[in-house]
C-alpha cells in the first residue's frame, strides 16, 4: 500500500473561524485492523506520550517505537504560528482522542487546526502522502470571484515558496495576507509536514492548491488538510533471472549501499561490486535539481524498492521524478540503453499545436546543448513563453557516465519520439536507463518558478506507455 503522508493548509477570509478543540478529521485505515489486546496497541500506547512530549517541546517529533513487525512509526507536529501552550494541549488531546476514533487501527491519523497526528507500522517519515485529504469549504461564494482567484493565486504563490524555504528557517510554515479592494483582506497558511524535504513540500503544496479550482473553487475559506513519491516505473530484465540465495544476489545487498551514499553524496555513483561471473555493476544518480536531501530520500527508497519489485534479477532498474537507479552483471558504463522507455504524457491536448511544437523544438536545443557541457553534470533545462499567461518549461538530464557525444545521442532519440508518444501533449516525460526528458506547462524543476499555475498537476491526468526492445 501507498505509504502516507500530509500537508496542512488552511485558508480563511476575513474572520479566523471559531477555535475548536473538536478534531477536523480522522483516517482510520481498516486494512490494519488490530486487536486491542496485540502488541502492536501495547507499543501505540508507548509511542503516545513520546509523541506528545516530543511535540510540546519542538513542535515536531518524528520517531519510532517497538521491535520487528510490531515497530510504530509516529509523527506529531503543531501549526508553526501557534504558542507551545496551545501546541501541547492539541497534541495531548489528539493522542487521546485517536484511540478513542480508531481503536483498532495499526495506522491511524487525526487532524486539528492546530495539530496533525499519524502512526502506523510502515516507515513513512519523507515520504509525500496526498492519498487521503480532507477538504472544507465555506458554503458561501465570494462577489468578485475573478479578482478574488487572481489574489489568492498570487498570494498562495507567494506563502507557497515560503514554505519551501529550508526546514530549520521556516519549519515548512508559510502564510500572508492579500487585500482585495475595497473592504476586504484575504489571510492564507500552509504548512508541511516537518520531515518532508523542500521538494516534497512544494509537491504536496502544488497538489493541494492544484485542488482549489475542484474544492474551493470560489468559496470564502477553504483548507485542504492533507499525498505521494512512488516510483514512475520499473525494468526487471526476466533474461537474467536469479535465486534469492545466489552470489549475485548477496551481491546486490552489498553494491546498494555503496549506491545510497555514493549517490547521496554527490548526486551520481557509477561502481561496481565482487569478482567474475558474479561482478555487479551499478549506477545511481538525481536529478541534478533537486537538494541533497531530496536526492538522498530518493536513492534511499529506490534501493529498497528495487529488491521488492524486482527480487529475482541481475539486470534491474528503477525510476522516480527525481532520481535512477541501475545495476547488471554486464558492464554498461558509458553505453547509450534506449532499448526500455516508459513514457508518461498528460492526456490534454495543447490548443495551438503548430506554434507549440516550435516553441518546444527551439527549447529542446537550447537545453540539449546545455546538456551536453561536462561543467553542466548532463543536466539542461530551461523555459520559454507562449504567450503572456502561458509558460512552457522543460528538463533534460543524461546519466553522467556518458559522453558528450553519447549524451547527444540519448537525448536525440527521445526527442526523436515526441511524435509517437508526447505529440502534441500538454506535458510528457520520457525515461530511459541513458537519460531523462520532460517538459510541462508548469513548474516543475528547482528552483521553482514562482508563477502561478493552476495546470493540472494530478498524476490522474497522465497516461503511461512502456516501450520495450
Ligand atoms: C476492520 O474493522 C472494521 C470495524 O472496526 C471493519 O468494518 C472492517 O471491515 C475491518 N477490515 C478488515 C480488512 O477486516
Ligand atoms: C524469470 O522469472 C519469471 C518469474 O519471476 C518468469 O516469469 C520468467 O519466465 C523467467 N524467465 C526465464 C528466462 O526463465
Ligand atoms: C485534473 O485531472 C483529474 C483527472 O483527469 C480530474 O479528475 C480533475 O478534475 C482535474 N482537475 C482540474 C483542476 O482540472
Amino acid at each position: 500500500m501507498a505509504q502516507l503522508h500530509h500537508l496542512l493548509l488552511l485558508l480563511f477570509l476575513c474572520t479566523i473561524p471559531a477555535e475548536s478543540a473538536d478534531p477536523l478529521g480522522e483516517f482510520c485505515n481498516t486494512d490494519t485492523n488490530i486487536s486491542s489486546s496485540s502488541p502492536i496497541s501495547a507499543n501505540i500506547g508507548q509511542l503516545l506520550p513520546q509523541l506528545v512530549s516530543g511535540a510540546s517541546l519542538n513542535g515536531f517529533i518524528s520517531t519510532s517505537y517497538g521491535k520487528a513487525k510490531n515497530q510504530l512509526y509516529g509523527l506529531a507536529q503543531c501549526r508553526g504560528d501557534i504558542s507551545s501552550n496551545d501546541c501541547s494541549s492539541c497534541i495531548q488531546d489528539a493522542a487521546k482522542e485517536i484511540r478513542k476514533r480508531c481503536p483498532n487501527q495499526a495506522d491511524a491519523r487525526i487532524w486539528y487546526d492546530y495539530c496533525f497526528l499519524r502512526y502506523t507500522t510502515n516507515d513513512f517519515f519523507g515520504e509525500l502522502d496526498t492519498s487521503v485529504g480532507i477538504f472544507y469549504s465555506n458554503v458561501e461564494d465570494v462577489t468578485d470571484p475573478e479578482t478574488f482567484n487572481k489574489k489568492l493565486g498570487a498570494l498562495m504563490d507567494e506563502i507557497n515558496s515560503e514554505a519551501v524555504v529550508p526546514a530549520i528557517a521556516n519549519k515548512g510554515l508559510g502564510k500572508g495576507k492579500t487585500k482585495v479592494p475595497p473592504f476586504v483582506t484575504i489571510y492564507a497558511l500552509v504548512q508541511c509536514t516537518r520531515d518532508l524535504s523542500q521538494l516534497s513540500c512544494a509537491q504536496c503544496l502544488a497538489t493541494a492548491t492544484g485542488n482549489f479550482p475542484n474544492i474551493c473553487n470560489n468559496k470564502k475559506g477553504c483548507r485542504v488538510l492533507y499525498k505521494s513519491a512512488d516510483p514512475l516505473g520499473e525494468f526487471c530484465n526476466k533474461d537474467t533471472n536469479i535465486s534469492s540465495s545466489s552470489p549475485i544476489s548477496a551481491n546486490i545487498d552489498r553494491l546498494l549501499p555503496q549506491l545510497v551514499s555514493g549517490a547521496s553524496l554527490n548526486g551520481f555513483v557509477a561502481t561496481s561490486y565482487g569478482k567474475a561471473e558474479d561482478q555487479l555493476y551499478g549506477l545511481a544518480q538525481c536529478r541534478g535539481d533537486i537538494s541533497s536531501n531530496d536526492c538522498s530520500s530518493c536513492i534511499n527508497d529506490a534501493a529498497k524498492e528495487i529488491r521488492i519489485r524486482c527480487p529475482n534479477q541481475a539486470d534491474a532498474r528503477i525510476w522516480y521524478d527525481y532520481c535512477f537507479l541501475r545495476y547488471s552483471t554486464k558492464d554498461f558504463f558509458g553505453e547509450v540503453d534506449t532499448s526500455f522507455g516508459i513514457f508518461y504524457y498528460n492526456v490534454e491536448d495543447v490548443t495551438d499545436p503548430e506554434t507549440f511544437n516550435k516553441e518546444l523544438g527551439a527549447l529542446m536545443d537550447q537545453i540539449n546543448s546545455q546538456a551536453v557541457v561536462p561543467a553542466n553534470k548532463g543536466l539542461g533545462k530551461g523555459k520559454t513563453k507562449l504567450s503572456p499567461f502561458v509558460t512552457l518549461y522543460a528538463l533534460v538530464q543524461c546519466t553522467r557516465d556518458l559522453s558528450q557525444l553519447s549524451c547527444a545521442q540519448c537525448l536525440a532519440i527521445a526527442i526523436g519520439n515526441f511524435p509517437n508518444f508526447c505529440n502534441n501533449k500538454k506535458g510528457c516525460r520520457v525515461l530511459y536507463s541513458s537519460c531523462y526528458v520532460r517538459y510541462e506547462l508548469y513548474p516543475f524543476f528547482f528552483p521553482l518558478d514562482s508563477q502561478k499555475s493552476l495546470a493540472n498537476t494530478s498524476m490522474a491526468n497522465y497516461r503511461s506507455i512502456v516501450s520495450k526492445p
